[in-house]
C-alpha cells in the first residue's frame, strides 16, 4: 500500500484551508498529521476521503488516481476513516454498529433479506472484529452507554469491518482520560503490527504523536512547514515557532 498526495489544495472562499499539499504515507506506517487549530488537518482529510473535491492536485492509491472518487468507492479500495467526533449509532448494541458495517462490506443492505446462515456469519465477523479491539463481552450493551475509549475502540472497529489497507483517524484521543487515551494507543499500534494496516493520525496529543509515530507531518495555514521522523520535527525551528505562535492545543 503506498497513499501519495500530490499538490491538493482547497479554497473556501478567499481561505486557502488546504494549500499545495504534497506527501506519501507508507505501507504500514503511523504517519500523524499535526499543527495548531485552523491548520487545514480536516480538510486535508476530507479531501483525502473523498468527503470534499480539491481544486488541485491530486491523490495515488497504490499507483491509480483516485481523485474524486466517492468516500464509498473508497472505502470498498481499502480506505477507511473514523471522524473528529465518533459517528456510532448510539441506540444499537455494540455488535450492530460493527455488523451494519460488515453487511455493507458484503454488499448488503440494512433492508435485504439474510440467510439464518449469512446472519450467523456476519455476527461471528463482527464479534471477532469486536475482540480485536477489545470489546469482547460488550457485544450487547448500547452503544451510547460505553465509556469514551470504548466508543472510540467501536469507531475503529466499523473501519475495521471494512478490511482496509490504510485507516485515517482524526482526534482518536481527543476528549479522553489518561486511561483511555492509553487504550486507544495500544489499540493504534497493534492493528499496524497485527493486521499491517497503515495509519494516518490527526492529533493534538503531541506527547502521545512523538511516541506512536514513524513519520510526522507538520501543517500551519494550509501548508506543510515540516516532515519527518519523530526526533527532526521535535527539533525543528518552523516547528518550535509554529507551537509558540499558535494556539496549539498540546
Ligand atoms: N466547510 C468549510 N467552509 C468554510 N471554511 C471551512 C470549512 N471547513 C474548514 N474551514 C476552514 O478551513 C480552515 C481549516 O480547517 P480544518 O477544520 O481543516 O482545520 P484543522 O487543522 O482540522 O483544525 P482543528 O485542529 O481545530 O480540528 C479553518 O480556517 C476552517 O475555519
Ligand atoms: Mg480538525
Amino acid at each position: 500500500m503506498t497513499l501519495e498526495i500530490h499538490g491538493l489544495s482547497r479554497r473556501f472562499g478567499g481561505l486557502k484551508a488546504v494549500n499545495d499539499v504534497t506527501t506519501t504515507i507508507a505501507d504500514k506506517s503511523i504517519h500523524s498529521i499535526i499543527g495548531p487549530n485552523g491548520a487545514g488537518k480536516t480538510t486535508l482529510f476530507n479531501l483525502i476521503t473523498g468527503a470534499l473535491a480539491p481544486d488541485e492536485g491530486k491523490v495515488a492509491f497504490n499507483g491509480n488516481d483516485i481523485t474524486g472518487w466517492t468516500p464509498e468507492r473508497l472505502a470498498h479500495a481499502g480506505i477507511a476513516r473514523t471522524f473528529q467526533r465518533t459517528s456510532i449509532f448510539k441506540e444499537l448494541p455494540v455488535i450492530e454498529n460493527v455488523a451494519l458495517a460488515v453487511r455493507s462490506r458484503r454488499g448488503l443492505n440494512r433492508s435485504m433479506f439474510c440467510s439464518m446462515a449469512q446472519e450467523k456469519a456476519i455476527r461471528e465477523e463482527s464479534r471477532e472484529i469486536l475482540a480485536r479491539v477489545g470489546l469482547n463481552g460488550k457485544e450487547n450493551i448500547r452503544a451510547g452507554s460505553l465509556a469514551h475509549g470504548f466508543q472510540r475502540a467501536l469507531d475503529i472497529a466499523i473501519g475495521l469491518a471494512l478490511e482496509p489497507k490504510i485507516m485515517l483517524m482524526d482526534e482518536p484521543l481527543a476528549g479522553m482520560s489518561r486511561g483511555d487515551r492509553e487504550t486507544v494507543a495500544t489499540l493504534i499500534t497493534r492493528l499496524r503490527e497485527e493486521l499491517g494496516v497503515a495509519i494516518v493520525v490527526v492529533e493534538h496529543d503531541v506527547g502521545m504523536v512523538m511516541r506512536l509515530s514513524d513519520r510526522i507531518t507538520v501543517m500551519q495555514h494550509g501548508k506543510v512547514i515540516a516532515e519527518g521522523p519523530p526526533s527532526v520535527i521535535r527539533e525543528d525551528e518552523a516547528v518550535k515557532n509554529a507551537y509558540l505562535h499558535g494556539n496549539f492545543a498540546a
